[in-house]
């Protein structure tokens, strides 16, 4: 089967970089989005090969200092990761700005470059001594003549490519340049190749994941959701849910992306948590277009998360997203109006208005 990005069949299994040279040939002006890429894609392999070492490779521990510049507890993994993306940006012609999760401020690499590059360099990193999946998350715009604040601070609809790198059972690179979503396993050679498979969200779901430790800190929108999945087939939505939450946004993600589901962060009531806990312009946005990108939907409960537009490089936003139909259910959820009716007893409790 062809995948959105009008790939042959006889193309599984094609290098990721003779996939980014059929691609930067098919139109000009993308060569700087297909460097920038194969940047991204060697930093990737360089940090799963360091994932895959686990103890041995000794950067399990918390760094030096050992909180980021948005508080959140750092590893040495941590920091190796965001060496290897800014050494792989640095020997990259086409990138101009780098901005990261593990960065006070953007930098500036390249004068002239086209580039610029948003990144969480190591997601997820509270489970690296779980051995649990984790990743790289990433997202590409056009450098802009306004320079940094230019390039970062404005839609997420204006990324070029977004993707991710999953270190899990197997590694992989998660991508869109903006027409479908791709997915390239790791090879044990350190080579990605296209697997046979274009990703798509299925429209409808049984499955949720969130945190649910969360539930007293949640607002009303999101706790009648929740419990009208507990209350499964006795319920409302008359039907079982079946929960997930890898505490690993990378992780969560993939399963959305290979078989559907609904996500929430959202904000709750503990300080701090005002706009939850994900960060617009590195984990929200680059999410929000793969995940449109393969037919679904994200919000933050009632704005379209690439209609949004970051004031601040930590910025946090709250992130819903997966299989359209739910996610339109909880903006319904949100939304005052419709949300008095949902749950009112004619639609919500005799469950004439279900999805
Ligand atoms: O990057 C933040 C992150 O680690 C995500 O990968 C994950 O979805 C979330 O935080 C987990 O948060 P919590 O520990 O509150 O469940
Ligand atoms: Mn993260």
């Amino acid at each position: 089967m062809a995948g959105a990005t009008g790939l042959l069949p006889e193309a599984a299994g094609e290098e990721l970089d003779a996939y980014l040279a059929r691609w930067r040939q098919a139109a000009a002006g993308r060569d700087a989005v297909a460097e920038t890429i194969a940047a991204l894609a060697r930093a990737t392999a360089e940090i799963a090969a360091l994932v895959r070492l686990g103890p041995l490779a000794g950067a399990l521990g918390a760094a030096a200092g050992a909180a980021n510049a948005d508080g959140d507890i750092q590893k040495k993994l941590d920091v190796l990761a965001n060496d290897a993306v800014l050494k792989a940006l640095r020997a990259c012609e086409a990138v101009a700005y780098f901005a990261s999760e593990e960065e006070e401020e953007i930098q500036s690499l390249r004068a002239g470059g086209a580039c610029a590059v948003a990144v969480d360099p190591l997601d997820g990193s509270s489970n690296i001594d779980a051995n649990t999946s984790i990743g790289t998350i990433f997202s590409v715009y056009p450098a802009s003549p306004d320079g940094a604040t230019g390039s970062f601070f404005r839609p997420g609809s204006e990324q070029v490519a977004a993707g991710y790198a999953i270190y899990g059972p197997f590694s992989a690179l998660v991508l869109t340049l903006g027409a479908g979503v791709d997915m390239f396993v790791l090879d044990p050679s350190g080579l990605y190749r296209r697997a046979d498979a274009h990703m798509s969200i299925p429209r409808s779901t049984r499955e949720y994941a969130i945190n649910a430790s969360n539930y007293r800190y949640w607002l009303e929108p999101v706790r009648d959701f929740i419990d009208d999945c507990i209350a499964g087939a006795e319920g409302p939505r008359a039907k079982d849910f079946n929960m997930r939450w890898l505490a690993s946004l990378v992780g969560d993600t993939h399963r959305i992306l290979s078989r559907g589901g609904v996500f929430l962060y959202p904000a709750d009531k503990r300080p701090g948590y005002e706009r939850g806990r994900l960060r617009l312009m590195y984990e929200a946005a680059p999410i929000a277009f793969l995940v449109e990108q393969a037919g679904g939907d994200a919000t933050d409960g009632l704005t379209r998360i690439l209609d949004k537009v970051p004031g601040a490089l930590h910025e946090r936003t709250p992130l819903v997203f997966g299989s359209s139909d739910k996610v339109a259910r909880i903006v319904e959820h949100h939304a005052d109006s419709s949300h008095a009716r949902i749950r009112s007893p004619l639609f919500g409790k005799r469950g004439l208005f279900r999805a």
